[in-house]
C-alpha cells in the first residue's frame, strides 16, 4: 500500500496516532511493522515497558526505533480495525473492515508479559481506546480474569 494512503499525527486516544487518508478496504495489507531485530532483553520489559517491540521468535524482537517505520505510532483498540499478523519474520498490519479516510488506525496489542499480570500492570497498561468493548487493559486478558481487570480499570479511571 502506498504511504500517502497514512499519516502520522495526534491521536485523541494517545499521543501519535496513524489515520486513514484514502479509503482502505477489508483485507488490505496496510503497512509492514518495521524495526530492528535484536535480542529479546526481559529486564527491559520491567524498566519501559514494550508495547513497541514485536516479538518474531522467543528470543528476538523488532524494535522501531532503529530501521522503524510510522507503524509503530499505531495504537490499541479493544475494537480494533487491523490486525498484526506475522509471515516468517516479518510483521504486517491488515485492515480487518473498511477504513474511512479519517479514521485513526487500531490493532489490539494482547500483550503478553510472561508472567501473570497484577493490578498494578493493569494500571500500567491501561486501556483509554473508548470503544463500548474496552477490556480495560491493552493487555491479553483470558476470559476468566476479564471482571477482574474491568473493575480495577474503573477503579484507576476514578482515581
Ligand atoms: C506503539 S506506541 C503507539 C504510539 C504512541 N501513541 C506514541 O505517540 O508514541 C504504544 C504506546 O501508546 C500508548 N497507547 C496506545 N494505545 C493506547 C490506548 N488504547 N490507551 C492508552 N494508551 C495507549 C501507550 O502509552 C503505549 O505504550
Ligand atoms: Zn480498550
Amino acid at each position: 500500500m502506498k504511504l500517502e494512503t497514512i499519516e502520522a499525527r495526534r491521536s485523541p486516544i494517545h499521543g501519535m496516532g496513524v489515520f486513514a487518508l484514502k479509503r482502505i478496504p477489508r483485507g488490505t495489507q496496510v503497512i509492514e511493522y518495521k524495526g530492528k531485530r535484536v535480542k529479546w532483553d526481559p529486564n527491559r520489559e520491567k524498566k519501559n515497558g514494550h508495547t513497541e517491540l514485536f516479538h518474531v521468535t522467543h528470543t528476538h524482537v523488532l524494535n522501531p526505533r532503529w530501521q522503524g517505520n510510522i507503524a509503530r505510532y499505531i495504537n490499541h483498540s479493544c475494537a480494533p480495525n487491523c490486525e498484526a499478523v506475522q509471515e516468517g519474520e516479518q510483521i504486517f498490519i491488515y485492515a480487518i473492515r473498511d477504513i474511512q479516510p479519517g479514521e485513526e488506525l487500531f490493532y489490539s496489542y494482547g500483550l503478553v508479559l510472561g508472567r501473570r499480570f497484577t493490578r498494578d500492570d493493569v494500571h500500567r497498561y491501561l486501556c483509554r481506546c473508548g470503544s463500548a468493548k474496552c477490556r480495560g487493559a491493552m493487555l491479553s486478558i483470558p476470559p476468566s480474569r476479564r471482571a477482574q481487570v474491568k473493575r480495577w480499570a474503573r477503579q484507576f479511571a476514578q482515581s
